[in-house]
């Protein structure tokens, strides 16, 4: 397993539909995720979806423990999902700051639906089916957008909430997500 370079946005591949797994339980499978999670956890993100790495598989990782560091983020289970499938809840959204790993050191406040039901797989193909709401569901939606080829800037409403985290909250340690 190894830490690979996660494309920045300009590159052209972060703007492909990604395609659908097929094969489960697979080494081919096993290894994108591992250089997942090394890449994720070598750049301390709470998330990342395959295409970031190049691979161009609708396959994302997330989560997020408690940290002190970060008294403001809530804890997020460690998953793999697969071939998602989103289903907002209510029509509701709330803004929030989000990064990203391929857009290091910004920040932009995006909309997002608050309540969600996502459905998908493991690596193993088991079926996956939760309902969440507030930052587990913007993390999900952020990571599943790049398989559609959308990055957060693309939903920032006003463009005047995007910049450098260094600018925007000169007295935090941000990191990029
Ligand atoms: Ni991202």
């Amino acid at each position: 397993m190894s830490v690979r370079k996660v494309l920045r946005m300009g590159d052209a591949r972060l703007l492909r539909h990604a395609e659908e797994v097929t094969a489960f339980d697979s080494e081919e499978l096993q290894e994108l995720l591992g250089d997942m999670r090394d890449t994720m956890q070598a750049l301390d993100g709470v998330g990342l979806a395959a295409p970031q790495i190049g691979i161009n598989l609708r396959v994302v990782i997330f989560g997020v423990e408690s940290n002190p560091r970060y008294p403001d983020a809530e804890e997020v289970p460690h998953t793999v999902l697969i071939n998602p499938i989103l289903t907002p809840l209510s029509p509701s959204k709330e803004d929030g700051w989000e990064g990203c790993l391929s857009l290091p050191g910004m920040r932009g406040l995006v909309p997002r639906f608050t309540h969600l039901r996502y459905q998908g797989r493991d690596q193993f193909g088991a079926l996956i089916d939760r309902t969440v709401s507030g930052f587990h569901a913007r993390v999900v939606q952020h990571e599943c957008d790049h398989l559609d080829g959308l990055l957060y800037p693309m939903r920032i409403e006003d463009m005047r909430n995007f910049g450098f985290s260094s600018e925007l909250f000169p007295d935090k340690n941000i990191r990029d997500e």
